[in-house]
């Protein structure tokens, strides 16, 4: 086990196109997998993906705490998940804005524009199948992780960079979503 060095954003390995990954059962991926749960729990993250950790394979790690979610019924808390090889698919054209944070970009919050629904399959560990439908923040964070395997990061993403911002500053000065988005529609 051990904690790996963090990319952040500038660093060419998070604009790259990541791998597939031919053999998820191989011995090193789970090497890497254990790894890169370490490096995102001592770093305080809710999900990493491998060209974080300057590794530039289609496997993403990631879990839903229960209190980040919004109600929506397929809003689901998920235990640690690791998927190799994903695919993420929309549902619907339904947008939603949210909060995101990125252990490749310290210290900032934006709000992201995401789709609100997708369906997500990829492979396990022991290469098992795994396929779910989801909402909300569920659906958020598979899609910001599944991003990176792309080259991209949330910033990118965004429509009003007026909501990227440092985190301290955020703590201070608190943004209420709804009200910025409303006076935004009036101007
Ligand atoms: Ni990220």
């Amino acid at each position: 086990m051990a904690l790996l060095k963090i990319a952040r954003m500038g660093h060419p390995v998070l604009r790259g196109v990541a791998g597939p990954v031919d053999d998820p059962t191989a011995a090193w991926v789970r090497g890497l997998v254990t790894d890169m749960i370490e490096t995102m729990e001592d770093a305080g993250g809710t999900g990493i993906a491998a060209p974080q950790v300057h590794q530039p394979h289609r496997i993403v790690v990631f879990r839903v705490p229960e209190e980040r979610l919004s109600d929506m019924p397929g809003d689901l808390a998920q235990d640690l998940t690791v998927l190799i090889n994903p695919v993420v698919e929309t549902i619907g054209a339904e947008r939603a804005l949210g909060w995101e944070g990125c252990l490749s970009v310290p210290g900032l919050r934006g709000v992201v524009p995401r789709h609100l629904r997708v369906r997500y399959r990829g492979t396990g560990l022991e290469g098992e199948e795994i396929e779910r439908e989801v909402e909300g923040f569920h659906a958020r964070v598979v899609q910001h992780e599944c991003d990176h395997l792309d080259g991209i990061l949330y910033p990118q993403r965004m429509t009003d960079h007026r909501l990227l911002v440092f985190l301290e500053e955020l703590q201070r000065h608190p943004i209420d979503l709804a009200a910025f988005l409303a006076e935004k529609r009036a101007a």
